[in-house]
């Protein structure tokens, strides 16, 4: 579950990679692959709902293609928090997104700058398969979120697809029962489990997309009548 290289090599890996040429070919991967479309049919009412949900987090936005959705489907007055670790990337993003209920910030998932429990929801997509440790990023996302607050987990999962997209994305893959269970370490409650598409869902490809909840606090136990 832990990879050997270190955080300080992961992050000098992932800026060098995402301010450069890799980064500025993802969205012409997402339209080749069809992830960009894709992207609209998790984040709608009939699947991730973000109605209702005043702060939402975009965890690793890259360019910003989950940011697009969150805002086209949530409430009118709902804000989205998009970060990167490459300041590339959020450029990208800032450019394509474009309005002014999105703030973007330069941040580390697995160090955020944000305060315990003040979003409703949040989505990261693609993001842990790059860390050396996914407890670090977890604990973030579960600690930022308000307890019974929502997130969308998108990750590269340990099959003959997910395989070669680890090699070309230099990235690692998951096995549904281990990340269900590092989940459920970080107080993260392992909920519907989505596809992109029918297909997707009968050939086992696509990835795992899983909506998560932070656990709630214990009810405090009542005091034994005198
Ligand atoms: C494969 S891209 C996915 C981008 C976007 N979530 C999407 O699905 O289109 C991975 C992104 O995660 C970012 N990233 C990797 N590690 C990160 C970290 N520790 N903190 C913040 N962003 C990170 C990378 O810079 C990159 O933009």
């Amino acid at each position: 579950m832990t990879a050997s290289r270190s955080f300080l090599d992961y992050r000098r890996f992932i800026q060098g990679h995402y301010d450069g040429p890799a980064g500025a070919l993802t969205s012409v991967t997402g339209l080749l692959t069809g992830h960009e479309a894709l992207a609209g049919r998790l984040i709608r009412p009939e699947a991730f709902d973000v109605r209702g949900c005043g702060r939402i987090l975009d965890a690793g936005c890259g360019n910003g293609r989950y940011s697009r959705f969150l805002l086209k489907h949530a409430d009118p007055g709902a804000l989205v928090t998009a970060f990167d670790l490459s300041p590339n990337m959020l450029q990208r993003a800032r450019r394509r997104l474009a309005s002014d209920r999105v703030t973007f910030a330069v941040a580390d998932l697995t160090r955020l700058p944000y305060p315990d429990g003040v979003f409703d929801a949040a989505v990261c997509g693609w993001v842990l398969e790059h860390l050396p440790d996914p407890r670090l990023g977890l604990r973030e996302l579960a600690r930022v979120l308000r307890p019974g607050g929502k997130l969308l987990l998108l990750t590269t999962e340990d099959n003959f697809t997910g395989r070669w997209c680890g090699r070309l994305w230099h990235c690692r893959t998951y096995r549904r029962d281990e990340l269900q269970n590092v989940c459920g370490e970080c107080g993260l409650r392992w909920g519907r489990e989505l596809f992109f598409s029918r297909l997707h869902a009968r050939l086992g490809i696509g990835g795992i997309i899983v909506e998560l909840h932070r656990e709630e606090p214990p009810a405090a136990s009542q005091a034994p009548a005198p």
